[in-house]
């Protein structure tokens, strides 16, 4: 044992603390060798040996927060799938309807906007293809892919293919078209689930002076097993700790939540949730002026507008839903219902009965907001990670092959298998059953101190990490820096930089987690139990992204924060080759592997075990409502039609993808997936 730890707690946030360390309890691991795993590493287990993390108070102890769990799981499938929740239609599955993730192939190009001082960073620049500039837009091509290209892709050295030998790399992003943005200004007079918007057509997402749909500056990752990760979204900003507000945890110190005390009056009280960091995500999006709305909505303008309405109310839902199916309304369209009512079922009483006034809307001719709109964020983001808590595909060929079928994989798999644990190095990374170092349990294997690390990087110094997010130099650190990021207060996102400022301040980060430098892989020194690190000690942390799973990650293209690889096989080859910038900021197993031909087939075929059929076929708990998803605009990238949107402004006419409604069996083919679809 050692006898000096280096400890920090939130002074307000000790009993949550408390309950973050019982669930961290595990089985110890040797946390991230400094040069990847033993020869071999231990195959993960299947994923029905891994428990959801548990989430102490939601729906135990005393007082849970959620008192019908059904109706939490069936408000946040609704929810999900709902297109009257966002601005311009969007819902949360227009950009996660496929595999928990985004299929369309048109205007799906952001030019860069996340790469700060980058000249070309508001720049279309041309992809690879060559065939004309990307633009708002642009139908991407399978020769855009990989948007970086060497002359031999097994070795870096051989000089750039696409970009021309000589140039940057391109700072543009494949991701998720969102709304058209512009100045919310209230509900539509003639209908309350239309919005009214002031728009502009600002570059760059506009075409000839006519607004089209922004793009997102990363890549959406699927939503099917994010219920594991410790922290979500690439750069980890959705705290591990739900304040039933906003993103960012114990970090805002004014979130608060309205509550119905024992006397009966109702008071603003800071909120806390540990485990709960897809509710932490699922407050970001719906306010986003690139994802889901218009800027300065607010959730209880959200509230206002859909808690009377019928869920799902344009939108059919099949009679065999796996979780809507007893609430449908004998038409077929929407549910039997209200959210209002949903809500009353599945929390609490004391965050929805309160009476009086909380607070008035932009339009102060308007009703001011009741309790149920004041704390509408907290129901939204519950029930969103309550839905997506079901989301857990653990009957994949690789789950059968680990729980005794040994036939599930086949022989060119299990080679791939091989790989994946001893040469190519995979699972040093992409650990455990979630393949995923940044899942609840692999954060926890070295017991509560496992969230800042220390290893020598790929320049042989040695540095501090944040565990489960790396640099593997995909792109430039400065396109996009990821977890070296700060959150709106100016706080740094990683722990590593959290830590760093504690020692040299003794200022005690925001974030409740506790550092053990006796714990680390590479040690300080031979008194490192006794020596805390120095303050001035090299982190780790710019240009480094959350480890993906690779669950599904054959219906998941395109790949990495900026969906910069079409395939399996050019994911491969990527790691092949050592990556595609070698800078001093890259993990160490980013380096030449050396894998044959038929060796990169085999790696990229052990992948597809990881695919749950249900996923494919989308069977319950995959299932789900209808979506009519904005694919795009008439036109091309270089003219646009226009059309009057709702609020009677000029934008960008939508073409329309109409994704059926499926039942709990799915459906008999399987939707066409991103590569197939690129002309
Ligand atoms: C306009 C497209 C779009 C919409 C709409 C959208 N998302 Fe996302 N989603 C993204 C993108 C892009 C990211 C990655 C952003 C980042 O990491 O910075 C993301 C990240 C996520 C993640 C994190 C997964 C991980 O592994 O880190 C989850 C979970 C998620 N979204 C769920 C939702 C929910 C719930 C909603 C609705 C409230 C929603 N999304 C709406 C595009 C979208
Ligand atoms: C040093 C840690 C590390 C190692 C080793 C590693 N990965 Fe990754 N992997 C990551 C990170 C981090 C990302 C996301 C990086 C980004 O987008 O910038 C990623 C992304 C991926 C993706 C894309 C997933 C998606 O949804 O976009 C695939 C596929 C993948 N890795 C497979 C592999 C394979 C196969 C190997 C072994 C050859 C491997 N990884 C080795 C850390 C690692």
């Amino acid at each position: 044992m050692c006898n000096n730890k280096y400890r920090y707690l939130h002074i307000s946030s000790r009993l949550i603390v408390a309950s973050l360390i019982v669930s961290f309890a595990g089985t110890a691991w040797a946390v991230d060798p400094p040069t990847g795993l033993p020869a071999t590493a231990p195959a993960p287990p299947s994923l029905k040996s891994v428990s959801t993390p548990s989430v102490p108070g939601l729906t135990d102890g005393p007082t849970p927060v959620v008192v019908n769990k059904a109706a939490a799981i069936a408000l946040g499938k609704a929810w999900f799938w709902d297109q009257t929740v966002g601005s311009d239609s969007m819902a949360c599955a227009s950009c996660h309807f496929q595999a928990g993730a985004d299929s369309r192939i048109k205007n799906q190009v952001n030019p860069g906007t996340n790469a700060g001082g980058s000249p070309t960073a508001l720049t279309f620049e041309p992809l690879a293809s060559g065939a004309q500039r990307s633009g708002p837009n642009y139908t991407l091509r399978k020769a855009d892919f990989p948007f970086h290209q060497f002359v031999d892709p097994a070795d870096t050295s051989s000089g750039q293919k696409y970009p021309p030998n000589g140039e940057a790399l391109r700072d543009d992003v494949c991701s998720s078209s969102g709304t058209f943005s512009g100045e919310f200004i209230g509900p539509s007079s003639k209908k309350r689930r239309f919005e009214m918007c002031i728009r502009s057509a600002t570059a760059p997402f506009a075409l000839n002076g006519i607004a089209t749909r922004h793009v997102e500056p990363r890549n959406s990752p699927t939503v099917i097993n994010a219920i594991f990760n410790f922290r979500n979204f690439w750069d980890g900003r959705a705290n591990n700790i739900f304040n039933g507000v906003n993103p960012f945890g114990l970090r805002d110190p004014d979130a608060r939540v309205w509550v119905v005390q024992r006397n009966g009056t109702t008071i603003a009280q800071p909120f806390v949730l540990a485990n709960a960091s897809l509710a932490s995500q699922a407050v970001g999006p719906p306010l986003s002026t690139e994802e889901m709305s218009c800027a300065g909505r607010t959730f209880p303008d959200i509230g206002r507008k859909i808690l009377s309405l019928k869920p799902l109310s344009t939108q059919t839902v099949s009679r065999d839903d796996s979780v809507l199916g007893s609430f449908r309304q004998s038409t077929g369209v929407g549910l039997n219902t209200t959210y209002m009512q949903l809500v009353k079922q599945a929390f609490s009483p004391r965050y929805w009965r309160g009476t009086g006034n909380f607070g008035r809307p932009k339009d102060v001719t308007q009703a001011p907001y009741t309790h149920v709109e004041a704390n509408f964020s907290l129901f939204w983001g519950i029930a969103l990670q309550m839905y997506q808590g079901t989301l857990v595909s653990d009957h994949s060929p690789y789950d059968r092959y680990r729980d005794g079928a040994d036939a599930a994989l086949t022989a060119r798999q299990k080679n791939g298998l091989s790989i994946f644990l001893g040469k190519g190095r995979c699972s040093s990374c992409h650990h455990g059953a979630e393949f995923t170092n940044a899942s609840v349990n692999a954060q926890s294997e070295n017991g509560p101190n496992g969230l800042v690390e220390r290893m020598t990087m790929k320049n042989s110094s040695a540095g501090l990490y944040d565990r489960g997010f790396y640099n593997i130099g995909v792109v430039p650190s400065a396109y996009d820096i990821g977890i070296g990021g700060t959150d709106p207060w100016g706080n740094p996102l990683s722990f590593t930089d959290q830590y760093k400022i504690y020692l040299a301040t003794g200022i005690e980060p925001k974030d409740p987690f506790t550092v053990d430098p006796c714990s680390f892989s590479t040690p300080v020194d031979s008194s490192q139990c006794s020596t805390p690190p120095s303050a001035t000690e090299r982190g780790f942390v710019r240009g480094a992204f959350k480890v993906p799973t690779l669950r599904n990650v054959e219906l998941t293209a395109p790949y990495m924060h900026d969906g910069s690889m079409g395939t399996l096989r050019q994911v491969v080859e990527f790691y092949n080759r050592g990556g595609n910038v070698s800078n001093q900021e890259l993990h160490p197993d980013i380096s030449s592997i050396g894998l044959t031909s038929s060796e990169i087939d085999d790696l990229s075929l052990f992948l597809t075990s990881l695919t749950d059929d249900r996923v494919r076929y989308e069977k319950a708990p995959f299932d789900h409502p209808s979506l009519r998803v904005p694919n795009g605009h008439q036109g091309d990238a270089n003219t646009v039609s226009s059309m009057k949107g709702k609020d009677n402004t000029i934008i960008a006419k939508d073409l329309l993808l109409d994704i059926p409604a499926v039942g709990k069996s799915g459906r008999a083919a399987p939707p066409a997936g991103f590569w197939s679809k690129l002309p």
